[in-house]
């Protein structure tokens, strides 16, 4: 959620307008609103809205600009919205939030804009010129007046019989469209987008455990640290495998396989598979034998031996499986 606060000065319709935009269910809120005059109706239209609404005299607003940073943070206000707002911003609250004021005016900026002019008065202007067209701007506040960088600009076309007050009404309804605009422009800069999960925290994630691996750093460039030791890095490799493929350590080399893992696997296949399957055949074969010869009585215990053989050398490898892990550990082999 990024809170953002309006300041007004006067009827707050474009206040309104982002509060009736972003308060329900977005995920930009209009925490707060910040106005320089008692008795204006903005104060009771935020009050209807339930947006906490606080008066600072103007006196405040030029000698004490810390009092307001101080409301703007225990709110958490991430982005300032000028909804009509008359008084000077203090430099301190631009340096505090640079480049996340935003301001709307009733005009192309740069035409029309400057010190004394606001509201009705941009409006006369424009239609006492005989401009053919006007519109709307919102721009980020700078320490020059309506001067700083235009985030999004909308056009009106002025008609012969247009008098201030229908130009206003027409601009009004380009400012409702382009201010929520601007704000989820702004905001979007503001929020960096989720950094990408590694495949650790994605399994971590699956497998509903927290996980406590550090990330590989990025120009890490050493070899895997030796089983069960940490590197100066802060790597720990409790297996000693290596996994070159892994998108966490795409620099970290594969160890040569030691000759013993393959002389270890050999020894097991024979163990678990190969030597039962020779007894079995041998077995099998006695078997048959004694029986065709009529040795009913050794044919049963050929059998009988048959298959106490097969479970020795079958337990025999299922062992040497078992060993293999501790001794690996142990460095053994
Ligand atoms: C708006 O038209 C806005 O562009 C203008 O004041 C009006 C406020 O109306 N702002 C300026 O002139 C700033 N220089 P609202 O109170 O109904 O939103």
């Amino acid at each position: 959620m990024t809170n953002i606060a309006v300041f007004a000065s006067g009827t707050g319709s474009n206040a309104v307008n982002l509060v009736k935009t972003f308060n329900s269910g977005s995920r930009i809120h209009v925490a707060l609103c910040l106005v320089d005059r008692e008795n204006i109706p903005v104060i009771e239209k935020m009050r209807e809205l339930g947006v906490e609404t606080i008066y600072f005299p103007r006196s405040v607003w030029k000698e004490n600009p810390q009092a307001i940073l101080e409301v703007l943070r225990q709110h958490d206000i991430k982005l300032i919205a000028l909804a009509g707002f008359l008084s000077f911003i203090q430099e301190d609250i631009i340096n505090a939030y640079n480049g996340r004021i935003l301001n709307i005016h009733p005009s192309l900026l740069p035409a029309y804009g400057g010190k004394g002019m606001h509201g009705g008065n941009v409006h006369k202007a424009v239609i006492e010129a005989g401009e053919s067209k006007s519109g709307a701007t919102v721009h980020i506040v700078t320490n020059d007046i309506d001067a700083g960088p235009i985030v999004v600009q909308r056009e009106v076309s002025v008609l012969p019989e247009d008098t201030p007050e229908s130009l206003e009404a027409k601009v009004h309804q380009v400012e409702y469209q382009i201010f929520p605009e601007a704000v989820i422009k702004t905001v979007a800069t503001l929020t960096p987008p989720p950094a990408p999960k590694s495949v650790d925290d994605a399994w971590a994630e699956v497998l509903g455990v927290p996980n406590n691996v550090p990330p590989v750093p990025q120009n890490f460039t050493g070899s895997v640290p030796p089983t069960g030791s940490t590197s100066p890095t802060g790597l720990t490799n409790p297996t000693g495998l290596t996994n070159p493929t892994s998108p966490i350590s795409p620099a970290i080399p594969a160890d040569p396989m030691p000759p013993t893992y393959l002389v270890w696997s050999v020894i097991m296949t024979i163990l678990c598979c190969t030597i039962p399957g020779i007894v079995a055949i041998i077995y099998s074969a006695k078997v048959s034998s004694k029986y065709y010869q009529g040795d009913f009585e050794g044919s049963r215990r050929a059998s009988q031996n048959a298959e106490i053989w097969i479970i020795i050398s079958f337990v025999l490898g299922v062992l040497s499986s078992t060993l293999y892990l501790p001794l690996t550990l142990a460095g053994l082999f």
